[in-house]
């Protein structure tokens, strides 16, 4: 692995970011975090409450106070949320913090993993599969200039992403 204080995990919803960041953070005996369950934390409020009162807007300026905060320390897995690499400064962040690692899923596998979920605001539509496409179309490029390595996670466990991700690191 790049000499890096972090391992930061980017990709869209349903890619695996929590499960596959958790085994690996026990794999390498680093300590894990959930960016999006850190916000909740500290804001003692889920996602989808904070984009009802603060709108999407709200929960950006969260998200961003909260990923430089655990962008500051070190030893840590973190799992960032889908859209965390909208801000270019987190995107510079997590590059001077972290070696960055780009879980890819398509849209087929997201909608399918992400089926019986309604934690997730973005996805409170009819047209789930449109928004998906939308947001993958959007963001593939922010993905692609964060980060180190990239991981397509369809056809994998989690334990197998572990598996490989280890081999990568
Ligand atoms: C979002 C992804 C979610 C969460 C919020 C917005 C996004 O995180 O941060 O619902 O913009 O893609 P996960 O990628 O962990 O689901």
């Amino acid at each position: 692995m790049k000499t890096a204080p972090n391992l930061v995990l980017v990709g869209p919803m349903g890619a695996g970011k929590s499960s596959i960041g958790r085994r690996i953070a026990g794999r390498f005996g680093l300590a894990f975090i959930d960016a999006d369950r850190e916000i909740e934390k500290r804001t003692g409020a889920n996602v989808t409450t904070i984009f009802e009162c603060e709108g999407e807007t709200g929960f950006r300026a969260r998200e961003r106070d909260t990923l430089a905060d655990l962008l500051g320390g070190e030893a840590q897995v973190i799992a960032t949320g889908g859209g965390a690499v909208l801000d270019a400064g987190n995107r510079t962040r997590m590059r001077e913090r972290g070696f960055v690692v780009h879980l890819h899923v398509g849209v087929p596998r997201q909608l399918s993993r992400l089926a019986r979920d309604r934690t997730r605001p973005l996805l409170a539509t009819q047209d789930r599969e449109r928004v998906l496409r939308q947001l993958a179309e959007a963001r593939a490029p922010l993905y692609a200039e964060v980060a180190d390595l990239r991981l397509d996670t369809d056809a994998l466990s989690p334990g197998d992403a572990c598996a490989t991700l280890g081999r990568l690191l």
